[in-house]
């Protein structure tokens, strides 16, 4: 959340309108679109820390509206009362308006409409895993495609939607080393589901910019920060994009003359085509910034490797940098892999503390308290 009540200080509101000065494909040849992006903060009044996200306000790409409007049968011409405006559909649509990712409480004003029986019978409360089941890769269009509705009027039509939400990404840079500047590094979300080429929001809408500007604000995260005492070691665990808050990390430390250790664990599919920032992870251990890298390539051999798979490799060790007071940072994919770096850790604290399943969980609970177990995950 934008906390400042300062006035020139852009907020979700009242963004920033930021020049956007690279975007980089970090994964050629990959199978997977991964992109890293330099926006200008020039004039902006934003001051950040690592650990902190950004907002971006993305709006919604031109065809997929269009192909939107042809589904409900409008054109976009018709005047909509958006908030206390009025204002054509199609730009409604275009900047003010999310209108793909699909809710339960949408499906259920959309049955209103449609009257449908089968969507009627998904809204059930006993109905919640089919209901998912069926909304996964689907988006609003599908609901039209499937259940058409020639009645519907525009401002009907505009009463399903909600406002778009912004989106939020780690910032990647330190103010310290890039000046005037915030780093992202973003996963452009973009599959095939259901017979349609679907795209995320955001990513893609970052993903076809160049030198364009980006709306966006701050979002600060207190709970997610390098330790006050510079001295102190850390531990980051970031696969994928999880990797974005700890180049902020290692760029402030350099930067600072910390005297703390770092320990770096990155995975991803493949070292030849996703090893995010790879150059900068070898200049850094060569410098001695970087004390400790270990990597998991997921797709390089028959069975899969995995952070928290080279975490149990080197518990031992780990084990003896958290007994030193190390901080333990985890950041990327909530639904699976902050979960299983979680239980790494009550592991390693079982095999090398010689802890019981119940005292790792209570330790674990303590380094949380302690403010040495730090999550970003999304
Ligand atoms: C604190 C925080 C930090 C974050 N940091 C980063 C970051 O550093 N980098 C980053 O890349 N992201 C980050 N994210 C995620 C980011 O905010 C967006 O959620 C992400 O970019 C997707 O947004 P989008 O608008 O492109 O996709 P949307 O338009 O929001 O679409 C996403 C939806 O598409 C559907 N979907 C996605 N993939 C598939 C699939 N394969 N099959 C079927 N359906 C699918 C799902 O319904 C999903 O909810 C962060 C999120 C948070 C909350
Ligand atoms: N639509 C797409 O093409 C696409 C592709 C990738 C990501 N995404 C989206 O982009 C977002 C961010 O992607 P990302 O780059 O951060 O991450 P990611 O691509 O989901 O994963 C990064 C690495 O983590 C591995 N991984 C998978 N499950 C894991 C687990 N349980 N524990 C530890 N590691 C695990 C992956 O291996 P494996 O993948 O080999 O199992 C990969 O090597 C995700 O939310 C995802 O939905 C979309």
């Amino acid at each position: 959340m934008s906390t400042s009540t300062d006035p020139s200080v852009p907020t979700k509101d009242n963004p920033y309108t930021s020049k956007l000065l690279v975007n980089r494909l970090m994964t050629e040849g990959s199978d997977k679109e991964t992109r890293h992006f330099e926006l200008s903060l020039k004039d902006s009044g934003l001051d950040y820390f690592p650990g902190d996200s950004l907002g971006i306000l993305p709006t919604n790409c031109e065809g997929v509206v269009n192909d939107l409007l042809s589904a409900v049968g409008l054109n976009g011409n018709e005047s909509v009362e958006i908030g206390e405006s009025n204002m054509l559909l199609n730009e409604a649509l275009l900047n003010r308006l999310a209108c793909t990712v699909l809710s339960k409480i949408q499906i259920k004003k959309f049955n209103e409409f449609a009257g449908s029986k089968k969507l009627s019978d998904l809204l059930q409360v006993t109905n919640k895993d089919a209901l998912v089941e069926y909304m996964w890769g689907r988006e609003l269009i599908d609901l039209f495609l499937e259940f058409p509705q020639s009645e519907l009027s525009a401002q009907d039509f505009v009463g399903l939607l909600r406002t778009m939400p912004p989106r939020l990404y780690s910032i990647a840079s330190s103010l310290s080393a890039h000046p005037e500047e915030v780093h992202l590094t973003v996963a452009i979300v973009r599959y095939e589901e259901h017979g349609r080429k679907r795209k995320g929001v955001c990513s893609s809408y970052l993903a076809e910019r160049v030198g364009d500007t980006i709306p966006c604000y701050l979002h600060p995260n207190k709970n997610f920060k390098l330790p006050e005492d510079s001295s102190t070691p850390i531990i980051m665990v970031g696969p994928g994009t999880g990797i974005a808050p700890f180049r902020a990390f290692i760029e402030e430390r350099q930067v600072t003359g910390s005297k703390g250790k770092n320990w770096l664990f990155f995975g991803d599919r493949s070292q030849n085509t996703d090893y995010l920032y790879g150059n900068e992870w070898e200049f850094y251990q060569k410098d001695g910034i970087l004390n400790k890298l270990d990597l998991a390539w997921s797709r390089d051999q028959q069975e899969k490797v995995y952070v928290q798979h080279k975490m149990i490799e080197k518990k031992a060790e780990l084990w003896i940098w958290l007994q030193n007071g190390a901080t333990f940072y985890v950041c990327g994919d909530a639904s699976r892999m902050a979960k299983d770096v979680d239980h790494a850790l009550r592991t390693i604290a079982q095999d090398e503390g010689s802890m019981s399943e119940e005292d790792a969980a209570a330790w674990l609970k303590g380094l949380q308290r302690e403010k040495r177990y730090l999550k970003d995950v999304y």
